[in-house]
């Protein structure tokens, strides 16, 4: 059994949860995710590593409350367990020694993304980041990127906090005033992914991507998590989550998250329990 040791609200529906995950604090790094069940009839979920703290033995996991898990997840307090937490998982991100890098947070993505900056931080990288959401309630982590980025640019769709608009109308104006990136690492919905993308391949600019495809085993087994890289088969669990931007079948990643739509409704409204068990 893992404890919660704390729990936080970030806004309407994310949370952050700190595990004490021993073995899982003593290997991770930054990139890599967790495969967690909340009780004995759940199901298996991943979660993006978004914090750790190897002296503390603890592991910080940051999730939107979108269905089933997540809402059973987030009925659990401080002081109570949950019953598996397998990790780490998936590869570290590959982390280069550029001189300038800018990180690209869509939601929820800020989380996966600020151990990947803070590290390159501490690897002597400057660090620009841009954050998106839906309004200034939906940007997570701003103080924290803060604290360790050189300058933070913020894009919501309402304009409440920064530019209105999205992170890639803040990444294009960047671009155009002059600003010079040895890699963008971008994280967030798949749309936002290819859509930064776009930009940056024309102008050949390295673009690390975080795949979330629908995940089972997290050990390369089910090719449930199959995603076309460079024109061959990937299992995102095993070769990922972090692939090259340039060469991910987007479209292909789209449809194939689609899939299980109908099932998720049911258990949203309530008709999963069954299911579940
Ligand atoms: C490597 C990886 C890292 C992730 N990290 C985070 C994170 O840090 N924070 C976060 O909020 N979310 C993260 N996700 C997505 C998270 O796994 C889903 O939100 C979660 O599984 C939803 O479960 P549910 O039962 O609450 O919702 P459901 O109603 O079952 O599904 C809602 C949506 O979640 C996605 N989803 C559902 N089941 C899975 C599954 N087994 N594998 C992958 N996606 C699924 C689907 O896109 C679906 O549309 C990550 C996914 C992957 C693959
Ligand atoms: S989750 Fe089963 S192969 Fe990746």
């Amino acid at each position: 059994m893992y404890q919660i040791i704390d729990k936080k609200r970030l806004n309407e529906a994310v949370e952050l949860m700190v595990i004490h995950a021993p073995f899982v604090a003593r290997k991770c790094e930054p990139g890599q995710f967790v495969i967690l069940r909340v009780e004995e009839k759940g199901e298996r979920i991943p979660l993006t590593i978004a914090d750790y703290d190897r002296k503390k033995q603890t592991v910080t996991i940051i999730y939107q409350i979108v269905g089933y898990t997540t809402k059973l997840l987030s009925t659990k307090n401080i002081g109570e367990s949950i019953l598996d937490f397998v990790g780490p998982l998936g590869k570290p991100s590959e982390l280069k020694k550029y001189k300038r890098v800018l990180g690209i947070g869509g939601g929820v993505g800020a989380a996966p993304l600020y151990p990947q900056i803070r590290k390159l931080k501490e690897m002597g990288v400057e660090v620009d980041v841009i954050l998106g959401g839906r309004n200034k309630e939906f940007i997570i982590l701003d103080r924290e990127f803060e604290t360790i980025c050189d300058n933070v640019y913020y894009a919501t769709d309402d304009g409440t906090k920064g530019t209105k608009g999205f992170v890639t109308d803040v990444l294009n104006r960047l671009l155009d005033e002059g600003g010079i990136y040895d890699e963008v690492i971008a994280i967030g919905p798949l749309i936002m992914m290819r859509a930064v993308v776009n930009i940056t391949k024309p102008k050949n600019i390295p673009t690390a991507v975080s795949l979330n495809p629908i995940m089972i085993d997290g050990t390369g087994m089910c090719g449930g998590c199959r995603v076309t890289v460079g024109g061959e088969t990937k299992f995102a669990c095993v070769d990922g989550p972090d692939f090259d931007g340039f060469l991910v079948d987007f479209d292909e990643c789209m449809r194939r998250q689609g899939i299980y739509k109908e099932e998720e409704h049911s258990c949203r409204i309530g008709l999963g329990g069954e299911h579940h068990a």
